[in-house]
């Protein structure tokens, strides 16, 4: 299969174009705008590869998409091209609304005009796969029962209405004009390669490097995780075997307080790396809550694992390990972020639940 594949200098799409490569036949060309949170390192030995082809374009422009199109000729798209922090998305929500929103547009109308004139047979096997997140479905409250693939949508940060607003897009082009589309929803991904703004990667490098440890409100907000390689390995599945117009809840039943992840990190931390000055809890600082602050996420993953015949590999403890372990052995990647892109502009004044 030859897959167009947006966001792959992301966090999730570098970790599916490293399994694409790593571990299946298929060629990827890779379209992705290379914004701040973007890494060609993160693609590792895929960078090089001959199937893979990375363009830097904008999914917002509608030439460039048709163009991809046209020359690469896919039988799948994987759209993960998003503005995904929600801090920024609540200090700026104008561009997580243009490139979340108007991208996923731009984009569907391309794929729809090269879809529409495939030969039957291409046209019948073509999938759009569009990757999203359980945000969509709002807050739940202590003893709801976790989202599904039914659950009703009620996004409440400007990130998640953008998301939200592009998973109704891509239905109705499915519904409207027969798009052979995939919706995923999935919780928070954690693991090698995440950009130091989020919650893992910044306490992990705060608490090395002695910093303060900022903690939202009483660190009692409830978020469901998934080792990223895991979520990877998901999409690959629900891309080659998913039903068009299916939705799939992916998750690896891993729900923790934002203060037991926090706790978990320093712990991990202070058996590899013991400070002189004494266990890293001592750093943890909690801080005024993010404005509307969803309380909990939790995704319950039972039909996507019935259906797929997938569960997640790792617990959180064992993908936690092998984060923690990344990020010590991977030094001068975050370093060279946290002092050249990010210095300054949040670090040590909130935490980051994404
Ligand atoms: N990270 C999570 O925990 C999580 C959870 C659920 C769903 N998701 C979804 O998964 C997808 C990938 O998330 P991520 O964490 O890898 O994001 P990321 O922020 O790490 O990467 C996004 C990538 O998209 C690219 N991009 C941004 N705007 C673009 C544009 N206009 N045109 C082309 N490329 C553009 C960036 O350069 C970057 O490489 C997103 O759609 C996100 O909403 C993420």
């Amino acid at each position: 299969m030859r897959l167009l594949l947006t966001g792959g200098c992301g966090f999730i799409g570098s970790a599916v174009i490293r399994r694409l490569i790593g571990a299946t036949d298929h060629s990827v060309v890779n379209v992705d705008k290379l914004t701040y949170a973007a890494s060609e390192d993160a693609l590792e030995d895929a960078r090089g590869h001959h199937r893979h082809t990375l363009i830097q374009a904008d999914i917002c422009d509608t030439s460039a998409m048709r163009e991809v199109l046209a020359t690469h000729q896919p039988d799948a798209v994987m759209h993960l091209a998003a503005e995904s922090h929600v801090d920024r998305s609540i200090d700026g929500p104008g561009v997580f609304i243009q490139t979340n929103v108007v991208g996923t547009y731009v984009l569907l109308e391309a794929v729809r005009g090269y879809w529409a004139a495939l030969p039957a047979a291409r046209r019948a096997a073509f999938r759009f796969h569009h990757v999203s997140t359980d945000e969509v479905f709002g807050a739940l409250g202590d003893g709801d029962a976790p989202f599904t693939e039914t659950t009703p949508y009620d996004p409440r940060s400007p990130y998640s209405a953008s998301k939200a607003a592009s998973d109704h897009l891509v239905r109705a082009w499915h519904h409207t004009y027969g798009l052979p589309t995939l919706v995923s929803n999935t919780t928070n991904n954690y693991g090698p390669w995440q950009f130091p703004e989020k919650l893992i990667p910044l306490v992990t490098l705060n608490a090395l490097e002695g910093k303060s440890l900022p903690v939202y409100g009483d660190g009692a907000n409830q978020r469901d995780w998934i080792f990223v390689d895991d979520h990877a390995e998901a999409l690959l599945e629900v891309v080659t075997r998913g039903e068009p117009g299916g939705t799939y809840a992916v998750g690896a039943r891993q729900p923790r307080s934002n203060l037991q992840v926090v706790r978990a990190i320093c712990a991990a931390l202070d058996a590899r790396v013991p400070d002189p000055a004494g266990p890293r809890e001592r750093l943890i600082t909690y801080v005024a809550d993010r404005p509307g602050h969803d309380f909990r996420y939790e995704i319950d993953p039972s039909r996507t694992e019935a259906s797929l015949a997938w569960k997640a590999p790792h617990d959180f403890d064992r993908g936690l390990a092998r984060t923690i372990d990344w990020y010590l052995a991977n030094r001068p990647w975050w370093e060279g972020i946290r002092a050249a892109r990010y210095a300054g502009e949040r670090l040590g004044t909130k935490s980051a639940a994404a």
